[in-house]
């Protein structure tokens, strides 16, 4: 795109009851100042209409291969070839197998096949079929192409069901292009830290690190069945762990009970307990970076029952809590201190003040605060939006509200910046 041209995106609509929603989104795309092409699959005709979808777009809208066959046509190659982003909203289980394998049978997959440009798919389809070990492997191939596929929403489903599938509010998927694009009001720095694939590898900025993310809730056994847990869906640092092995680092993602694919590049180790994360965490030392994003449960039961505690033979059990190791600290005052050790911290209250507080209790040299109040901190906890300020000793850096994978992308950009400047090194000479 030339300096001061509006940006343009091309709008592949697949066959769901979601392409409704599409409308909507080429509206947001239109008063955010971009400009949008349609091409709408059979399947998605049977929800909208190629009309309904010009007159929103002003544009011409593309059904068939057939549609472009008049020279005075673009050729599909053409139609891919002139917009800034491709966007597949909704991505139909379907599409996205296409696309994982390469099938060009119409002129969506075809100039899907075609196109050089960057591609955002944003899925929706059943409970079912996005869980399906099919659709995953797809997911997994197409993200490791490069392709960026949004998490589907939870919730109720048009089909009754209820669980991840269902397409994110227009507004959430209109935020993620405009972050992709860098559109004013975007954050500035929201594309820092992808990767750059005409880039040299050895040229991206934590190429040569170790960086160590802890992410999501920890399980503390009551007894073989039951747990202590929260409600940390491990979104936030399994995009940090994302970004990290886009800027090039070589990254140990300790995680907790979640059910994410792992991140392309990403050495993932799972783990239950506070006590089991504390142990990994360890045995991943020495690091450069430690960035501890999981929601660690601060107590566990002193006891683990041996077998199911029985409702008949206990009555009410009274539990007996103790606390749990305190990783963050730990790790800043052991020996292996990486050179940049980074804390989160979920208030609901005084945000900033809170955070300063934890930044000098823990020995942190950053804390990211973020602020879950609201109904069971429905806004950030497992949901793909948060709004966090960077708590260090040179003051506060407030970001917008922005998805979770833009504030990772954001905080690896910085983290990349502080070590380059202070030359910060945690001794790790495992990447040679
Ligand atoms: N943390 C940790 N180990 C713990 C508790 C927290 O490593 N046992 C880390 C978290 O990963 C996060 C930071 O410490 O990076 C702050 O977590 P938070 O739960 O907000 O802090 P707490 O110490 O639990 O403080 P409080 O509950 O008083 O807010």
């Amino acid at each position: 795109m030339n300096a001061g041209d509006p940006p343009r995106i091309l709008l592949v609509i697949g066959g769901g009851i979601a392409a409704y929603k599409s409308c909507e989104l080429i509206r947001l795309i239109r008063k955010g100042g971009a400009q949008v092409t349609c091409i709408i699959t059979r399947g998605g005709q049977q929800f909208v209409t190629p009309m309904t979808l010009a007159a929103l777009s002003e544009n011409p809208v593309y059904t068939a291969l057939w549609d472009l066959k008049n020279e005075a046509e673009m050729g599909h190659i053409q139609l891919s070839r002139e917009a800034d982003l491709v966007v597949v909203c909704p991505a139909t289980a379907d599409l996205l197998a296409k696309m994982a394998v390469g099938i060009a049978d119409d002129l969506a997959t075809t100039v899907l096949l075609a196109t050089d440009k960057p591609v955002m798919a944003v899925p929706a389809m059943n409970v079912r079929m996005w869980e399906h070990a099919a659709t995953r492997r797809n997911v997994a191939a197409l993200r490791q192409s490069g392709v960026h596929v949004v998490e589907p929403d939870a919730g109720p489903m048009a089909c009754g069901e209820f669980g991840a599938g269902r397409l994110p509010e227009p507004e959430a998927v209109w935020a993620q292009i405009s972050q992709r694009l860098s559109l004013p009001g975007a954050a500035v720095d929201a594309l820092a830290g992808q990767p750059d694939f005409d880039r040299d590898p050895a040229h991206r900025a934590l190429h040569g690190k170790h960086v160590l993310v802890t992410a999501g809730p920890t399980h503390e056994p009551i007894d073989p069945v039951r747990y202590i847990a929260n409600r940390s869906s491990g979104k936030q640092g399994f995009a940090i762990a994302e970004a990290a092995a886009a800027a090039g680092a070589r990254v140990s993602l300790i995680a907790g009970p979640v059910q994410l694919d792992t991140p392309h590049g990403v050495d993932r180790i799972n783990v239950e307990s506070a006590r089991e994360m504390a142990e990994a965490v360890t045995a991943a030392l020495p690091a450069d970076v430690g960035i501890m994003v999981a929601a660690v449960a601060d107590w566990r039961t002193k006891d683990i029952a041996r077998e199911k505690m029985k409702k008949r033979d206990t009555g009410l059990p009274a539990l007996e809590l103790t606390e749990n190791p305190d990783i963050l600290a730990d790790m800043a005052a052991s020996s292996q201190r990486p050179g940049l050790v980074i804390g989160f911290a979920a208030e609901t209250q005084d945000v900033i003040g809170n955070a300063i507080a934890k930044r000098a209790r823990k020995n942190a040299d950053w804390i990211v605060a973020n602020d879950v109040s609201g109904p069971r901190g429905k806004s950030v906890m497992g949901g793909d939006m948060n709004h966090v300020h960077i708590v260090s000793d040179t003051g506060v850096d407030s970001l917008d509200a922005m998805p979770k994978d833009a504030v990772a992308r954001a905080l690896i950009a910085r983290i990349g910046a502080a070590l380059a400047q202070n030359n910060i090194d945690g001794g790790d000479t495992r990447n040679g």
